[in-house]
């Protein structure tokens, strides 16, 4: 798991976990703060070079090596994380999971599952602000993987230790980045101290 500490991530999580913050605060922030966090998930992306011409001279510059995205948001809420990030990288593929929680079995399941045919050639990011228990997270990375994924990231911004290590007994393979790793989860499923319910916040839902 690596922790996104940078100043900026870390001030304005502190303004988004604040109760009284506006929901139009709360979404200018987490897409500030998607974009901080694109910055940190691919910043190990493979370059290359290419001719140019500057007003001065010609240069070999540095380019992305064209290795293909795809952006994979699980619903609704990763929806608040999905947006900043496709401005920082408007070319990359988007794809999105909709799961929901059968109350007799309290297992995630599938109501909608749509993603880039070619996910299989693609680094997949996918996108949730909350790492709770881990059981939605999980399930959405099997699906991903059914689908032919091999290379994925999962990206929130908060995780709890509960979450992040169902992730590392279910899919070692795939990297957290997050930018918190808060306490514990309370009885109602709620991270702590967290921000609570990240979809109510952003969508004005509460
Ligand atoms: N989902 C949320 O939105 N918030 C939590 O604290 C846990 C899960």
């Amino acid at each position: 798991m690596t922790i996104a500490d940078h100043p900026l991530v870390q001030h304005k999580l502190t303004l988004m976990r604040e109760v009284g913050t506006p929901t139009a605060v709360f979404r200018q922030l987490l897409r500030e703060i998607s974009q901080l966090l694109a910055y940190e998930v691919t910043r190990d992306l493979a370059m290359t070079t290419r001719p140019i011409q500057t007003p001065v001279s010609p240069m070999e510059a540095p380019v992305l090596d064209g290795r293909k995205l795809a952006l994979v948001s699980i619903l609704r809420a990763g929806n608040g994380l999905l947006d900043g990030m496709l401005e920082l990288i408007p070319s990359a593929r988007v794809g999105f999971v909709g799961l929901y929680r059968d109350e007799a079995t309290l297992l995630p399941v599938q109501y909608y599952f749509k993603v880039p045919a070619d996910i299989s050639d693609r680094l997949v990011i996918v996108v949730d602000p909350m790492l709770a228990t881990g059981n939605s997270s999980a399930a959405a990375i099997d699906m991903l993987k059914q689908a032919g994924a091999t290379q994925i990231r999962f990206l929130c911004l908060v995780a709890a230790p509960e979450g992040v290590a169902k992730m590392a007994e279910i899919h070692p393979d795939v990297p957290v980045i997050t930018a918190s790793l808060d306490s514990h989860l309370n009885e109602q499923g709620y991270i702590v101290p967290g921000l609570g319910d990240a979809g109510d916040r952003m969508f004005g839902t509460k």
